[in-house]
């Protein structure tokens, strides 16, 4: 029996008891599996799982921090995973990826080089900016502010995208990056890249792609004939991009990249500190000791897959969120913002005064859905994966009487700051 609460167990406990309280653990936790949730998981279907999960469990206990000393094998793993989706994401041959924990880290990391690039090339640490459209992830200012550097998030053009120009007037001296997103998180449209990269060559600025979200859905995406603007490192001035694993490549989690089309910049992204006793300590990323599972679990997947695999898992994404577009704007009241079919996100507000969007979030909420509560317009954003394909009807029907019932009982909702 496991003791309930206290200190540190001064006796262990056997593993069934163990793992029984794990998997009770979750009763408490909201049903990802029948779809309820609009972020955090990735899942297409209990075979890809399996992949990920006995594929980390073959490395969970080998150390990415020994990749090319001691654990050739991971470098193996980060060489085929990084020319695998140099090809993906039409990178030069001469390009370089890192791996990194997740999409917070990958920023960290562009962000961190490009500093490093712009002190080295001016000589100088003046206060420092990048550039970025409002719509920008959350992530980019954790990484301005673990770097000292100020996030300049510049209003929106039409359509929720980047404006190029408003941006290009807004770089300065210190601006060491311009940032676009493909997509965006709140809105789901891609930034206007080919635009923002000519302001980057013009401007001689270091453009990042944020594809952190589509990067694994965007390319399979555009070959099942949805409307995907260009946005990878085949665009001219995009310099480096981010692409979540963990997400919809459906790696396990700790596990992202990111791209850059010279490979010097991964060269100058290195961390190499010499001056204590234990002689010099490399790393290639921000972490020190690293999950190899995460690396052998993104190996397997992507070799586990393929390009056709990958089709698959993309369509069932983008057939549930075209499905939940349909019915949502078929709902008297409601309609989604972009209806772009850009990416799997997507967001629906109110336009009748007597339905509060807030208060169908919160019937939803009772009802067992887990709703994306978003400020800007006051709107439910949604994420969108596999997961979701069955339940699509469900869905639209509980936001049909929700709605009805807000409308009828005239219920108010409040805005919620923690519902991401
Ligand atoms: C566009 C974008 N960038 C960055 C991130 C941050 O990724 P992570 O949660 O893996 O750190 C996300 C997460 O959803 C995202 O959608």
């Amino acid at each position: 029996m496991l003791r309930e609460g206290g200190g540190f167990p001064k006796d262990g406990a056997a593993w069934a008891d163990v793992e029984e309280a794990l998997i009770s653990f979750k009763q408490d936790d909201l049903d990802w599996r029948r779809g309820r949730l609009p972020a955090y998981i990735y899942y297409f279907d209990e075979d890809v799982l399996r992949v990920q999960m006995d594929a980390y469990r073959l490395y969970a206990v080998e150390n990415g921090l020994g990749e090319g000393k001691a654990f050739f094998s991971l470098t193996r793993m980060l060489e085929d995973i990084s020319s695998m989706c140099l090809d993906l994401f039409n990178g030069p041959s001469d390009g370089a990826a890192s791996f990194t924990s997740g999409g917070t880290e990958s920023l960290i990391e562009a962000v961190r080089t490009a500093k490093k690039r712009h002190v080295l090339e001016k000589g100088r640490d003046y206060p420092l900016n990048v550039v970025a459209p409002y719509s920008a992830h959350a992530a980019l200012n954790k990484a301005g502010e673990v770097l000292d550097v100020e996030i300049r998030r510049i209003p929106l053009a039409d359509e929720f995208r980047a404006d190029p120009a408003a941006m290009a007037g807004a770089v300065d001296d210190g601006t060491i990056m311009l940032f676009g997103s493909a997509p965006c998180f709140p809105y789901g449209v891609i930034d206007p890249i080919r635009e923002l990269g000519k302001v980057a060559l013009e401007k001689g600025l270091w453009l990042h792609v944020d594809a952190c979200w589509g990067g694994f859905i965007s390319p399979f995406a555009k070959q099942l004939g949805y409307p995907i603007p260009d946005w990878d490192l085949g665009v001219p001035g995009v310099t480096s991009v981010s692409a979540d694993i963990h997400k919809f490549a459906y790696g396990a989690k700790g596990a992202s990249l990111l791209l850059f089309r010279d490979a010097s910049l991964k060269e100058l992204e290195r961390f190499s500190f010499s001056d204590w006793p234990r002689g010099t300590y490399a790393t290639p990323t921000l972490m020190g000791s690293k999950p190899a599972g995460s690396i052998a679990s993104a190996w397997a997947v992507m070799n586990y897959l393929g390009n056709e695999g990958y089709l698959r898992t993309t369509k069932a994404a983008m057939d549930a969120t075209m499905g939940f577009i349909r019915g949502i704007d078929a709902i008297d009241g409601l309609h989604c913002l972009q209806p772009t079919g850009e990416a799997n996100l997507y967001a629906f507000v109110s336009d009748d005064p007597q339905v509060d969007i807030m208060a169908v979030a919160d019937v939803l909420q009772n009802k067992g859905w887990f709703p994306g509560r978003m400020r800007e317009p006051l709107a439910i954003q949604q994420g969108v994966n596999p997961v979701h394909l069955p339940i699509v009807d469900e869905y639209v029907s509980d936001v049909a009487s929700a709605v009805a019932e807000v409308r009828s009982r005239g219920r108010q909702g409040q805005y919620d700051e923690n519902s991401y």
